[in-house]
């Protein structure tokens, strides 16, 4: 006598109606956010070679791609400032007239009411040595020191109007050292987005292009090692208890079991960022005909929502919203 299988799975994915009913997961633009780069002393928009589609921005241009960004439905853009002089302690960082400080005002006034205008908050960009804090004697990065700093750059970019900061500089204590300078200067409204879980490794190498990087040497006395998923889950954790809004998981895909995890573990949202080696890699496959692009970005970005982002820093952002919106 044959066997017939009891249980047929197989029903649910019958016809393109049928999947979309039964679909776990939906990754919607306002889930998306867009990281931009601006660059001082720019006359024209300067092609990022290592990311074939990105820029560093003048302030015109990012002015205008931040408009489409909020014309193709995105929740957010997160900046990034490219300053034209850089010194040991990233003085252009809390300056005012610095140029992430000077673009946060511009694009708040351009896109503030349609999206969520957000700052990388990071000495890396600014310093002329490249690491993520300021130095010891010795040349090791100084923790205690560095969080004068971040409090320092935090109130600049809330004054610039930022509403969210993108504390991404991996130092301890930093998220309880800027909402405590915050909320003594009444910024109570700052949220606070902690790259909580982000590690070191070679995922990063087109975005050292992206923003001039001065680095020699790596970030593995500050940032995580790859190996170590506990780990993460524990300093998502201490950032919440410090009072972090949001925290982060960094980069994307290779460590969605760590997003999963800390999505198991805390109460508030879990984002995560799809970075520049992510990026770069589908972009040279598609260059080459090996894969179907929009394909595998839209893959990319529901593999997000299944592992339990709340929601995704891509640099397909605008461009994924606006397929979604289409329902391509
Ligand atoms: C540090 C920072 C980095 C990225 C975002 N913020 C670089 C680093 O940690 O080396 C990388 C993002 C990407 O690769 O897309 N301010």
């Amino acid at each position: 006598m044959t066997s017939f299988p009891a249980r047929r799975p197989r029903r649910l994915r019958s016809t393109p109606a049928v999947r979309r009913l039964m679909a776990e997961t939906h990754v919607v633009p306002s889930q998306l956010v867009l990281p931009m780069f601006v660059r001082e002393g720019l006359t024209e928009p300067q092609a990022i070679s290592a990311m074939p589609g990105q820029s560093q921005h003048t302030l015109d241009s990012l002015r205008r791609a931040a408009a489409d960004a909020a014309e193709a439905g995105v929740g957010g853009v997160m900046l990034f400032g490219v300053p034209a002089v850089r010194d040991a302690v990233g003085s252009g960082a809390d300056d005012p007239d610095g140029i992430l400080n000077v673009a946060t005002t511009a694009l708040v006034e351009e896109v503030g009411d349609a999206l969520v205008v957000q700052t990388d908050l990071c000495l890396d960009e600014f310093t002329d040595h490249g690491h993520c804090g300021v130095l010891t004697p010795a040349g090791g990065v100084d923790n205690d020191a560095t969080l004068e700093r971040y409090a320092s750059m935090a109130l600049a970019q809330a004054r610039a109007g930022s509403s969210l900061l993108g504390l991404s500089g991996m130092m301890d204590g930093q998220v309880q050292a800027v909402r405590e300078a915050l909320d003594a200067e009444g910024f109570v409204d700052t949220i606070l987005m902690a790259y909580s879980a982000k590690y070191a490794g070679a995922f990063y190498g087109p975005f050292r292009e992206a923003v001039d990087s001065q680095l020699t040497g790596d970030r593995r006395t500050y940032q995580m090692d790859p190996p170590n998923a506990r780990e993460g889950v524990r300093e998502a954790m201490i950032d919440v208890d410090e009072g972090a809004d949001i925290v982060m998981v960094k980069p994307g895909l290779p460590y969605l079991d760590v997003l999963a995890e800390v999505r198991a573990s805390v109460d508030v949202p879990v984002w995560a960022y799809q970075v520049s080696g992510e990026y770069s890699m589908v972009e040279a496959a598609a260059a080459n005909g090996w894969i179907d692009r929009r394909a595998t970005i839209l893959d990319s970005l529901t593999a997000f929502g299944r592992a339990g982002a709340d929601a995704i820093l891509t640099y397909w952002a605008a461009e994924a919203a606006g397929w979604i919106r289409e329902g391509l």
